[in-house]
């Protein structure tokens, strides 16, 4: 399961809005096929992975880390290809919440005499596709927030400069995630101060994303250089239309006014519009808008060997805070690497993880 996995990741930036899937045959204790999902619309991983033991695959284990599905999508019912195969075991880390198939996989694949066994390394498959898991379970797109700071914990100078606090290997790593996500967020404060351009450079995911702005009084400039790449551009306002409006919406941008502009209104629309996974690229006031309302799922970013220092230098969470240290959300499950000079962390909100878990039958 844990080969299963390593495969299923290959698939990380071209798959959405489908999951990332992992498949092993297993004959004799030998790996005889193998197979991941690689791109929307392309073959499920089973279905490779079969195709690669070919006739080896008769009196086989197979090993996958979703429920294969039992429904003609863009391509017909794993199941099928399992039965005809003749594999007479299946393991699956978990089930797959997709109201077409919600156990009628794994209950097909028993009904025709498979043994059928659920639940090896589920956390460790839930985490890898919270991407796909969240809008199903929770009906909201996942929040990754992240950010770069120096090793005492700043994001910019007191003066706001905080172009470049990570190294040249930290920054691609960064970049890769815009390219994991559907779309990428920022608040208009760091619009205004960096004018990032917040696009897709790596071509990973072979094609451009959304870029969001959370801009209540629309003072976003027409000039602002995220309209010159490709790809959808949002901005979240409490404006009334107007000549601001009118110029933005003249550089392709879709203007969308909310009563409130609140991370689970944002969100809400955003799921509306089809984006699956959002990056929270900062400000501050941002991240900490989601943290406080407990809209995310993982937190991420770099820590760079350099001290800024100031007493009015920003941390990665602005906003109030917390008033006692029990009420703090916590992160759990943190990894560590090195990127060049720099750390990159990442963790998951305490209890995500277990109550998806719970949701897709691996308690
Ligand atoms: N090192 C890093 O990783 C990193 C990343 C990003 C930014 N930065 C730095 O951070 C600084 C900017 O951070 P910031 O905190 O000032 O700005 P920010 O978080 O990007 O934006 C804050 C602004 O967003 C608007 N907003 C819209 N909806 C909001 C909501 N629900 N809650 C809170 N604010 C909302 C507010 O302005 P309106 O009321 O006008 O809408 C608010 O003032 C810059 O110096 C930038 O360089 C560093």
């Amino acid at each position: 399961m844990r080969r299963a996995l390593a495969l299923a990741a290959r698939g990380r930036y071209r798959t959405s809005p489908n999951p990332m899937v992992g498949a092993v045959v297993l004959r004799d204790g030998r790996r005889v096929g193998e197979g991941y999902h690689r791109r929307v619309g392309g073959p499920h991983a089973e279905v490779e992975a079969l195709a690669a033991a070919g006739a080896a695959a008769r009196a086989a284990t197979l090993f996958v880390t979703l429920e294969p599905c039992d429904h003609h999508g863009r391509t017909p019912p794993c199941t099928e290809a399992i039965l005809a195969a003749g594999v007479v075991r299946v393991v699956a880390a978990h089930r797959d919440p997709d109201p077409r198939v919600r156990g009628a996989g794994l209950a097909r694949l028993r009904a025709a005499g498979v043994e059928v066994e659920e639940g090896p390394l589920a956390a460790e498959a839930v985490r890898l596709n919270l991407r796909y898991l969240v809008p199903k379970l929770l009906g909201r797109p996942l929040v990754t927030l992240k950010w770069a700071a120096s090793l005492d914990g700043k994001i910019a100078t007191a003066g706001g400069e905080s172009q470049w606090i990570s190294g040249p290997a930290a920054r691609r790593w960064a970049l890769a995630l815009r390219d994991e996500h559907d779309a990428v967020l920022v608040g208009i404060g760091t619009a205004l101060a960096d004018d990032p351009r917040l696009d897709r450079r790596l071509g990973l995911a072979g094609g451009p994303g959304t870029r969001v702005v959370l801009d209540r009084r629309l003072r976003l400039p027409p000039t602002a250089r995220l309209f010159d790449g490709p790809g959808p551009v949002l901005l979240y306002t409490e404006a009334a239309e107007g000549p601001a409006w009118e110029a933005l919406a003249g550089r392709g941008a879709a203007v969308v006014r909310l009563e409130r502009v609140e991370p689970a209104a944002v969100l809400g629309d955003l799921a509306r519009r089809g984006v699956g996974s959002v990056l929270v690229e900062g400000g501050g006031e941002i991240l900490a808008a989601f943290a406080a309302a407990g809209l995310f799922e993982r937190v991420t970013g770099a820590l760079a060997p350099l001290l800024i220092g100031g007493r009015a230098a920003l941390g990665p969470l602005g906003g109030n805070g917390i008033g006692r240290l029990a009420e703090a959300p916590r992160v759990e499950s943190l990894r560590w690497r090195r990127r060049g000079a720099d750390l990159v962390f990442e963790g998951v909100r305490e209890g995500c993880l277990p109550a998806l878990c719970a949701s897709v039958g691996a308690s």
